[in-house]
């Protein structure tokens, strides 16, 4: 048997993300997740779902979720949070890199905090490809690599911070790896962190929409 991906020995960071999660809510995290998830409708397939702090900003028109989460304490967090949602979630142990439906078969994909963290991010945004039908979008909320010194910056804390933050990586430019695989990028947003309307230095957060087309 092989190694488990590092984003799934992190037992730690698995407890400490899902105790502290919840507390961004306040600060934009639940807005930013409303806007990431409005306007879905019919079959979603949610990347490493964590705790499930999406779930309960799917919109009524969404018919189903099915939320794959790969660490097993988030995972029963998730399973918790999926018992008080007005959508039907399903969750279930799963990776981004083999996503268990058939091709064609999902109206959207989600994917929130997590693109920073797979494996393979090329077969995972392959996979995401693979399972959307015709038309179907990929809605995405991700920390990318900064431009500038802040990029540089993130470089050099890379491999020190991946260590810590169950494989996160800071430096990815997941927005260009979701275009290399031929998802077409419709709507690309950064969003600022501000308090008290003073922006804040951090990472970069984008919020995305992509469409996969035949
Ligand atoms: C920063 S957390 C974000 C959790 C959640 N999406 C949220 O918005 O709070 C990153 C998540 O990605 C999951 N993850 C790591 N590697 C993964 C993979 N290969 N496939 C799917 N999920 C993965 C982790 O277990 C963790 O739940």
């Amino acid at each position: 048997m092989g190694q488990p991906p590092l984003g799934h020995r992190h037992p730690i960071f698995a407890r400490v993300y899902g105790a502290l999660a919840p507390l961004t809510d306040g600060g934009g995290g639940a807005r930013a997740r409303r806007e990431l998830l409005q306007g879905l409708r019919g079959s979603v397939v949610e990347l490493g779902c964590g705790s499930g702090l999406n779930f309960r900003h799917y919109p009524s028109e969404v018919a189903r979720v099915t939320a794959l989460e790969p660490e097993p304490h988030l995972r029963r967090l998730a399973h918790r949070a999926a018992r008080r949602t007005g959508v039907p979630v399903e969750v279930r142990d799963g990776r981004a890199e083999r996503l268990p439906f058939p091709d064609g078969s999902q109206d959207a994909v989600v994917s929130a905090l997590v693109l920073c963290s797979v494996d393979d991010l090329a077969g995972s945004l392959g996979e995401v490809r693979r399972v959307l039908r015709p038309g179907g979008e990929f809605r995405f909320l991700e920390h990318v690599r900064g431009q500038g010194v802040g990029g540089a910056f993130e470089d050099l804390l890379d491999p020190l911070w991946s260590r810590i933050a169950g494989g996160c990586h800071l430096n990815r430019e997941s927005e260009l790896a979701v275009e290399r695989v031929g998802l077409r990028v419709e709507e690309l947003r950064e969003l600022g962190t501000r308090v008290l309307g003073i922006p804040l230095p951090g990472p970069r957060m984008l919020l995305g929409r992509a469409r996969a087309w035949p």
